[in-house]
Parts: structure tokens; sequence; C-alpha cells
């Protein structure tokens, strides 16, 4: 459902406001919300890192309204890139490209490019032309938990820490952007996301996956990402009823993320149904984990979801947040780790 998706004019002109004076702002996307911060003063942007206990060396992505002032930003727009710009913004997409001689080391993480997305959702957009320039932001969590995709996710993180979250509703998407470097001839898919690897592929032929092997930076790298407190194991898809009574034995509660409805009652399970269809599994993932989460419970159990393109960018935050994976006899029942 989406509510409240445009802001009132005091909301945007605080809002700008807050950024002009250096300071953060929670506004939504259609993946996640980001915390911005204006992206031409570096004190701002590192504000950011301090907030979200973020490595410094991270870089972050630059938000525009548009591809209008692109220039300002990036050095060089390979062919590629502006194709897929023109394919997928406004949008889920993020652009790493080669950067322009005067954006900061504080959004580069001191590397020759820079990641930009042009994001569709109208209150980002709103936020963006009144404010006319580029925002720097990240997810709005704190480093290495749950992206948040409602305000009140950013409150849980942030407490009374921000002067202004935009609220605009439930993230459409629920999963942050599909990134893709575009430098020189080769076009490379850094992080899975909605925008598929098919779809990108469509658009400028040969793609190649994962990061470069001598790139300094994995975009949510680290082995825990995304992550919950709880402990997560990602177990076999035929044994998920099985695993969820072992884990619960001796009245020990358990939290389940499954596909499908329990196949008999579990007495001290919560048992999430999250479906069969990618895009509402995703829409739904990152509140479901936090409603897993606060269920007081000693493990997460997520059942081990289908192979297949489609559950890409589901398949690499679940990995992320995993903390093991169940083996299994059952080949069929198996994740594969995305290559
Ligand atoms: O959907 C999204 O992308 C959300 C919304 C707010 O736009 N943003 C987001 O930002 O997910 P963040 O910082 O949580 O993830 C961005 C990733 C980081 O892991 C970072 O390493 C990578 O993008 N990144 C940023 N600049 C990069 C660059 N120049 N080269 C390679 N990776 C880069
Ligand atoms: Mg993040």
């Amino acid at each position: 459902m989406v509510r409240n998706v445009r802001a009132t004019q005091v909301e945007i002109e605080a809002a700008v406001q807050a950024l002009r004076d250096g300071e953060l702002v929670a506004f939504p996307t259609e993946t996640v919300y980001g915390l911005g911060a204006n992206a031409q003063n570096p004190a701002a942007v590192r504000k950011i890192f301090e907030v979200k206990g973020r490595p410094a060396d991270h870089p972050v992505i630059v938000h525009l309204d548009s591809p209008r002032y692109l220039h300002r930003w990036v050095r060089e727009l390979p062919e590629a890139a502006n194709r897929l710009a023109e394919s997928f913004w406004p949008g889920p997409l993020t652009l790493v490209l080669p950067r322009a001689p005067h954006v900061h080391d504080v959004i580069t993480g001191g590397q020759d490019t820079v990641a930009i997305r042009v994001p569709a959702h109208p209150m980002a957009q709103q936020l963006l032309t009144a404010f006319g320039g580029g925002i720097a932001a990240p997810s709005a969590n704190r480093y290495g938990r749950i992206s948040p995709t409602r305000a009140e996710h950013v409150r849980e993180e942030f407490g009374d820490t921000l002067r202004v979250i935009l609220d605009g509703g439930e993230c459409q998407i629920g999963l942050e952007s599909t990134i893709v470097a575009c430098e020189g001839e080769q076009v490379r898919l850094l992080r899975p996301g909605s925008v598929t690897a098919a779809q990108i592929r469509a658009v400028v032929g040969e793609l190649a996956i994962g990061p470069a092997v001598d790139s300094p930076r994995v975009p949510g790298g680290g082995p825990t990402h995304y992550a919950p407190t709880t402990p997560l194991t990602i177990v076999p898809a035929g044994e998920i009823d099985a695993q969820a009574d072992a884990a619960s034995r001796g009245g020990r509660r358990v939290a389940v993320l499954a596909q499908r409805l329990p196949l008999r009652s579990h007495q001290t399970v919560t048992w999430i149904n999250a479906g069969r269809r990618p895009e509402s599994y995703a829409h739904d993932l990152y509140n479901n984990l936090r409603t897993l989460d606060r269920a007081g419970c000693q493990r997460i159990l997520v059942q081990s979801i289908p192979d297949g393109e489609r559950w890409d960018a589901v398949r690499d935050r679940l990995l992320r947040a995993a903390t093991s994976i169940a083996e299994s006899d059952d080949a069929t029942g198996s994740m594969a780790v995305l290559p």
C-alpha cells in the first residue's frame, strides 16, 4: 500500500533547510529509505558515517532528480551507461561511473568512481528537485543492520537523532537498488536488485557478474550485512517443518520465514508465510526479518528460496543475513551462492 506519497511544501522546505544547514535528512525511495546529506558538503556527509557507525572508507551513492546534472559528478558517460540510464532512470538502478575531479573522497571512498542513482519515488523526487543538488545517501540503518522500508523503521534505528524524517509510506520494492559498474567497455553487476541481470543484458549485451577481483570495495561486503540480531539459518526447503520442530524442542522459541503455511502446528514457533512470488517476498523481507527479530526467539530459520535469476536479489540479501546454512542431502533444496 502506498500512502503519503507526496510531502507538503512545509515538510520539503524543512528538509531542504536541514540539508543546507549540513544536517541529515531521512527520505523514502522506492527501494529503501535513505539517510541523506548535501553531497557537496564533506562535513555533512561525514555525519552520515558517524550516525550509522559505518567505516569511513565505504563509498556512498549520490542521488539526483534527473541526469541533467550528471556532468557535475561524472567525468564521462560510457555508451552502455547512457543506455542503462535511459532505460531504467528514474528507478531502482545505481550506476558506478568515472568520477568528476572535484567529487570528494568522503563520497567515493577514495576510488576513481562515483555511484549515481535517480530514484523514482515521488517524495524523493520532490526533495531532490527542491534541493537542486546531489544528495549523498546510504540506506537509513545502522551499519550492518537491516535496511528500513518504512519511516517507523528509521525512527527505531535513530530515534530523535534526525531532525527530519520524511514519511513516504512503505517502500514499493523493499530491497536496495541494483548496482552496475560501467567503466570503459565493461559492464559489471555489483549488487543484484529488482532490475535483473536479464533486463540489463537486454540493454547492454554482455554483463560480468560480481565484483572485479582487484576491486577494493564490495557493496554490502563483509560477512554479516542486512542482518537481524537473532542468529539466522537457511534451511533446505523440504526440511523447514522438521527443523522448526527440532529447534523448538524443550519449549524453545523459534522464528520461521517460509514460503508456505506450516504442515502442522508448532507450539513455540512464530511462522511467517512470505509466499512464492519474488516481488512480494522482496517487498516484505526486511519488515518480516524485523518482526521475527523482535519475537524473542533464539533462532530464525529461513526456508531456502528457489533457484533462478528472479530470486537473485533476495538470495543475495538472505545469504548476507545468514549466520549459517544448514546442509541437506536434498540437492534441490540447496541455495546456490551467486557466481
Ligand atoms: O537502493 C539503494 O541503493 C539505497 C537507496 C537509499 O538509494 N541505498 C543504498 O546505499 O543501499 P548503501 O550505502 O547502503 O549501499 C550502496 C552500496 C555500498 O555498499 C557501497 O559500497 C556501494 O554502493 N558503492 C557506492 N559507491 C561505489 C563505488 N564508487 N564503487 C563501488 N561500489 C560503490
Ligand atoms: Mg546499506
